[in-house]
């Protein structure tokens, strides 16, 4: 399903670390008081000095500091009889993931705060002998804005935060708890002891649209003449350059589809990458708070890993057009 999060470039790992404080708080003997951050220096995550012990980690993002805003280009949402469109011209949010700084990564870190339906995978490791996370039955992620009266966030993310195959809540409670409760940032300590339950959650969806805000893919491909067609082929090399170009480094792009070589054109070729574009990763290092939303831009390959999932021979790659009444203008 085109909402988890498998790729291989991201191994799994340092679970561990985790099973000592399975509520909230990602660190031991966190407490509500004293996480005035614009008091505090806006130390770069992933930097020497971005330790606990040495920063206030709600302060500092120490825990994900390689954070990752990520985008989908889906050319349907399988629910448009109810009124679940895409918005036209623009790719859509998929999440903001807090990879360890080695570009490994944890999830589902807080099951206190566990509002997926759909938990994927159903444990924290992904194996058996992970912690269950057991699927969400309550009201939708989406309703915990309206007690804030953020009818316009809410809003706003009905148009730019699109599942694929589910509702929108669900999706946006699947990137919540799989992946915010992963910030040391989002932690509920560091709101203070005047904590509204849910503050965080309406914090990091404003905090991941303004990281997706400033990345218009759809725009930067454009400018380079990559439109979506059903009737042309691209390459992944320019793909690559009017990325680059636009986030002034090289962001991570994904492909699904068939393999290249198993595609007539691609018929005994070595190059088994996939051929239809639909996923965009930018990296970052984040200064201070992830909330801020200042940060350095990074390339993704910043730890070494593959930037690409997509089949590399020139004129090999698909950028679909989306299927008629299943986008709308915004
Ligand atoms: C990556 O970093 C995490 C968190 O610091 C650590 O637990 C894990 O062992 C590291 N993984 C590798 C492969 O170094
Ligand atoms: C932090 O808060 C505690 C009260 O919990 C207070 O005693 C302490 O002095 C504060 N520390 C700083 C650095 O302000
Ligand atoms: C997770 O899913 C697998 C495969 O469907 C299933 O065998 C297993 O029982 C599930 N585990 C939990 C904890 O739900
Ligand atoms: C596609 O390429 C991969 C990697 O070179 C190779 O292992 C695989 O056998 C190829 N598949 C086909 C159908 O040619
Ligand atoms: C990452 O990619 C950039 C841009 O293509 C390249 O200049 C750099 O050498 C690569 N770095 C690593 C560590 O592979
Ligand atoms: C373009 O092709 C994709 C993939 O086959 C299809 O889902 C979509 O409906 C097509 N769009 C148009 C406008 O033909």
């Amino acid at each position: 399903m085109a909402t988890t999060t498998s790729t291989a470039v991201r191994v799994l790992g340092a679970v561990a670390l985790l099973s000592q404080h399975a509520a909230a708080g990602l660190y031991p003997g966190l407490t509500t008081d004293n996480h005035t951050c614009s008091l505090q220096k806006p130390v770069l995550s992933c930097s020497a000095e971005a330790q606990p012990g040495l920063v206030d980690t709600c302060c500092v993002e120490t825990f994900g500091g390689l954070v990752l805003s990520t985008q989908f280009w889906d050319t349907y949402t399988g629910r448009e009889a109810d009124g679940q469109l895409l918005p036209k011209d623009t790719w859509t949010l998929h999440g903001l993931w807090p990879d360890f700084c080695n570009g490994s990564y944890t999830q589902y870190c807080d099951l206190s705060r566990q509002y997926d339906p759909i938990p994927s995978p159903n444990t924290t490791t992904g194996t058996p002998a992970g912690k269950p996370v057991v699927p969400w039955t309550g009201p939708s992620i989406g309703t915990f804005l309206e007690p804030f009266g953020k009818w316009d966030l809410l809003a706003y993310m009905n148009k730019f935060w699109v599942a694929q195959n589910q509702d929108n809540g669900g999706f946006w409670g699947h990137e919540f708890s799989k992946h915010a409760t992963c910030f040391s940032s989002f932690d509920v300590e560091c709101y203070g002891p005047q904590y509204v339950e849910h503050e965080e959650v309406v914090d990091f969806f404003e905090t991941a649209l303004a990281y997706y805000d400033v990345l218009p893919t759809w725009g930067w491909l454009s400018a380079a003449g990559i439109r979506p067609s059903n009737a042309s082929f691209y390459s992944l090399a320019d793909v690559q350059a009017a990325l680059t170009a636009g986030f002034g480094k090289l962001p991570y792009v994904g492909c699904s589809g068939p393999a290249y070589n198993t595609t007539a054109a691609g018929k005994g070729s070595a190059d088994a990458g996939k051929t239809v574009l639909t996923e965009v990763w930018y990296y970052h290092h984040a200064f201070g708070r992830v909330q801020r939303g200042q940060a350095e831009r990074v390339h993704a390959n910043i730890t070494g890993g593959s930037v690409s999932s997509c089949a590399k021979t020139p004129g090999a790659l698909r950028y679909y057009e989306r299927t008629p009444g299943s986008d709308v203008a915004v």
